[in-house]
């Protein structure tokens, strides 16, 4: 068997140990893997067929990004990353057995408290092959605050993410082509909730959305959500362009949009939506001591459209915020999105595209790195691809991928 690394080896700052690495022929080797932090500014990929360990080794990345000090928000579409929260301190038995699967102890011929103990023995033994043991796992615990948001529902922390029609920070304002961005992409994101597929540049319910956001923000007035439908019907301008606002989208059909909104929002299930904690990136990335955090944001419950509005947002909010911060070149915060399937296509043009593509490209200047996964590279934009610093390659399905 390997040697274990020593305490040094693996908590050297800004190096984020991986496991060990294996000779041409396969085997394991002494020698350990150690990742530069600073590597991730320029993004990685994380591909391969479902089973072939993309969560894992992603998982393995964020806690050695909070061992380190590196916050991170994490993007969970379909519900596996809540396991970073299970961290069994002590890898006592006691601390297994709330989790324990009844049915699988039954299968495998033992009672619930013998399978925790021979789960707590499992891990203890398989850690410590790895020269990893209890205090490691306190040092995560010590070193970021790990927490699960639940946008639309009170099964985690809410979110409350209609802030995002508030005016986006000055940084923002001045920069014609980031405000643009903003502005067509949180169109984007709630037309998406209404379940309308609108281009920005051709569909009038885009457009007049566009100008009602963009006529409050540019003077920095916030716009929530019974705001925008009373400027739906009384719109604060009178043209589109150079045309007549009655002659592009008449008050009549103007009500029509009003109305789908306003039904949103009286709809039951939308209250959740509008409670919970504000969505705001530095108290997603830090506490207010400063310590940092891991905030996961569960969106597995949530229809197609409403994952999608949630995506755009909290894209679109990490935008904002970065561009409020001090360039630098090491490594500050991480995005991570899980099987990012469906939101970053190459063909199709859905609302979580453009800021994704922003990230990509600019994030690396404030030393933000986006992690993504997903099971082929052809799910992606080759734009963004081309962006990712880093692969991690697990075993694909087809020649082409
Ligand atoms: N490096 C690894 N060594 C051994 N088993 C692993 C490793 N990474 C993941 N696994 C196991 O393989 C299974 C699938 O891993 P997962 O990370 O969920 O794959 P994916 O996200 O690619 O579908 C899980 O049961 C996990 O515990
Ligand atoms: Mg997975």
């Amino acid at each position: 068997m390997a040697n274990a690394p020593t305490a040094e080896e693996f908590e050297k700052l800004g190096a984020f140990w991986l496991g060990r690495t294996q000779s041409p022929t396969g085997e394991e080797t002494d020698e350990l893997l150690l990742y530069d932090s600073k590597d991730l500014t320029t993004h990685a990929l994380c591909v391969g067929m479902t089973g072939s360990g993309k969560t894992g080794l992603c998982l393995g990345l964020l806690e050695e990004a909070a061992i380190d000090g590196i916050p991170a928000i994490v993007i969970d579409p379909k519900g596996d990353i809540g396991n970073l929260l299970l961290q069994f301190p002590n890898l006592q038995p006691s601390e297994f057995r709330p989790w324990v699967d009844a049915g699988e102890a039954a299968r495998k011929g033992r009672t619930p408290d013998e399978h925790a103990t021979k789960t707590a023995e499992l891990w203890r033994k398989g850690l410590a092959s790895w020269g990893q043991g209890p205090d490691r796992i306190k040092r995560l615990q010590d070193s970021a605050e790990f927490a699960i948001y639940t946008p639309g529902s009170d099964a985690g922390i809410p979110l409350q993410v209609l802030r995002s029609f508030a005016a986006p920070p000055p940084a923002l304002l001045d920069d014609a082509d980031a405000f643009r961005d903003r502005v067509a992409s949180s169109v984007s994101g709630l037309l998406a909730l209404l379940g309308i597929n609108a281009d920005p540049v051709r569909d009038r319910e885009h457009i007049l959305l566009s100008s009602i956001l963009s006529h409050h923000w540019r003077d920095g007035r916030d716009l929530d959500l019974p705001g925008l439908i009373h400027a739906i019907q009384t719109p604060p301008f009178q043209r589109i362009g150079v045309m007549d606002l009655e002659a592009v989208y008449p008050a009549k059909d103007r009500f029509g949009l009003s109305m789908a909104l306003n039904n949103l929002l009286a709809s039951p299930g939308f209250a959740p939506w509008m409670e919970g904690e504000p969505l705001d990136i530095s108290r997603l990335l830090w506490t207010a001591e400063g310590t940092p955090r891991i905030s996961i944001i569960s969106i597995a419950h949530l229809s197609e459209s409403e994952r999608m509005f949630i995506v755009t947002i909290v894209l679109n909010e990490l935008i904002a915020w970065m561009r409020s911060q001090s360039g630098t070149s090491s490594l500050r915060a991480l995005l991570y999105m899980d099987e990012v399937f469906g939101y970053f296509p190459p063909v199709a043009n859905p609302p979580s595209k453009k800021p994704m593509l922003t990230l990509l490209k600019q994030a690396r200047a404030y030393g933000v790195g986006c992690v993504l996964a997903t099971q082929n590279p052809v799910d992606l934009d080759y734009k963004g691809l081309s962006n990712c610093g880093t692969w991690f390659l697990g075993r694909l399905q087809t020649e082409r991928d």
